[in-house]
């Protein structure tokens, strides 16, 4: 029997062309695991309205990790028209599978690091080593959203809220909300995550980001339980930033800053931010990682036009490989795999179309094997 279970997610798009990627390295590196295909994305969505069948999840969960390529996401109502006939009008609603897995494997911490890999011409300034911690379960992409606003909540919203009162004019059907719920519990957590990585690691600072100024109960939160968790660490200093100037402060001093932590929606946009700093998304990964189970990925999305041709760059689902084999433990060959992609950067030889090349995605992973 093989060693590990690992759950084998293309999705759409060029995350099947990544995937491939992918399975050339680690079959180079003699990974011992089996590999269990599953289900998930936009085909399932159409003809199933489900783009994560139960079947998925019911696999997933005899796994030890899963390896996950890209997934299409569209709007509400562009979802809905694409449904099979039998489907539609059975008020099916589109939800991203990834988002999905986030919450239902309890997956409460994403962490993102943006490297700037020696000699890599996409690379925004050489030195670049930020990693980014997003909480992954609550915060604005909790899913409890209204459109139009029931009665009843609208209701009592307005009796515990002085400011809720003057949105009545418009009409309820004219509302739609999007909470942003945050437990101190998960703000803690991804706290303590950033701060237990940046203490492995020999970091030297952990920077706590949101807008505590205008969100003051979400963002109040955060920043009070950060102060809390830091008091653990003191020989780490905590940075405090609001949002917005951290994106400013990003580009114009990177040096400054080493683990960020943030909520899910600005970790999403910060990660996206600290990714074009070392060449884009094709060399953004992320772990999802819970008490017991993780799930890695590129950060790029599917990419439609370019599915099938072999033409996207696969370093961010390679580097994306690397965290798993982290998180299970085959730090060496997680190591060797890193090496290796930082060679192939460095030489420059086999370079995917966005770093200046024409090599296929599959004769970059190649190269890559041939490193290891
Ligand atoms: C990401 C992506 C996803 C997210 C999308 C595809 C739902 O942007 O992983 O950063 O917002 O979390
Ligand atoms: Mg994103």
């Amino acid at each position: 029997m093989a060693k590990y279970k690992i759950a084998w997610l293309p999705g759409d798009g060029v995350g099947k062309d990544v995937m491939e990627a992918a399975r050339i390295v680690l079959d180079a590196l003699k990974f011992d695991a089996e590999y269990i295909p599953g289900d998930i994305g936009w085909e399932f969505w159409k003809h199933e309205g489900d783009p994560l069948p139960k079947r998925t999840i019911e696999m997933m969960k005899q796994t030890d990790a899963a390896l996950f390529g890209a997934i299409t996401s569209k709007p509400k109502e562009e979802a809905a028209k694409e449904l099979d006939d039998h489907l539609k009008d059975k008020g099916l609603v589109y939800f991203s599978p990834i988002v999905r897995l986030r919450q239902e494997f309890n997956l409460h911490t994403n962490m993102r690091p943006c490297k700037a890999y020696p000699g890599n011409p996409l690379n925004y300034k050489e030195g670049i080593d930020l990693v980014v911690f997003r909480e992954n379960t609550e915060g604005l992409y909790g899913g409890v959203e209204f459109h139009p606003i029931p009665q009843e909540v609208f209701d009592v919203l307005d009796k515990h809220h002085p400011k809720m009162g003057k949105f009545r004019q418009y009409g309820l059907e004219n509302l739609a909300m999007s909470t942003r719920i945050m437990s101190r519990q998960k703000c803690e957590n991804i706290v303590r995550q950033a701060f237990e990585y940046a203490k492995k690691h020999g970091r030297k600072s952990v920077t706590v980001v949101d807008k505590p100024n205008v969100l003051r109960e979400t963002g109040g939160l955060m920043v009070r339980t950060a102060r809390e968790v830091a008091k653990n660490y003191p020989d780490i200093p905590l940075y405090e930033t609001n949002i917005d100037a951290q994106a400013m402060w990003l580009l114009k001093n990177p040096f400054d800053y080493d683990i960020l932590v943030a909520e899910n929606m600005f970790g999403d946009i910060l990660s996206d931010l600290a990714a074009q700093l070392v060449g884009g998304l094709g060399f953004a990964s992320a772990g999802n990682i819970g008490d017991n189970y993780a799930v890695f990925e590129p950060t790029h999305g599917s990419a439609p036009k370019y599915a099938g041709q072999y033409k996207v760059n696969p370093i961010a689902m390679l580097l994306a490989t690397k965290l798993m084999l982290d998180w299970l433990g085959e730090t060496k060959d997680g190591e060797r795999l890193e090496s290796a992609i930082a060679t192939v950067i460095k030489e420059g030889k086999v370079r995917t179309y966005d770093m200046g090349g024409n090599n296929t995605t599959l004769e970059v992973a190649e190269e890559v094997a041939r490193k290891l």
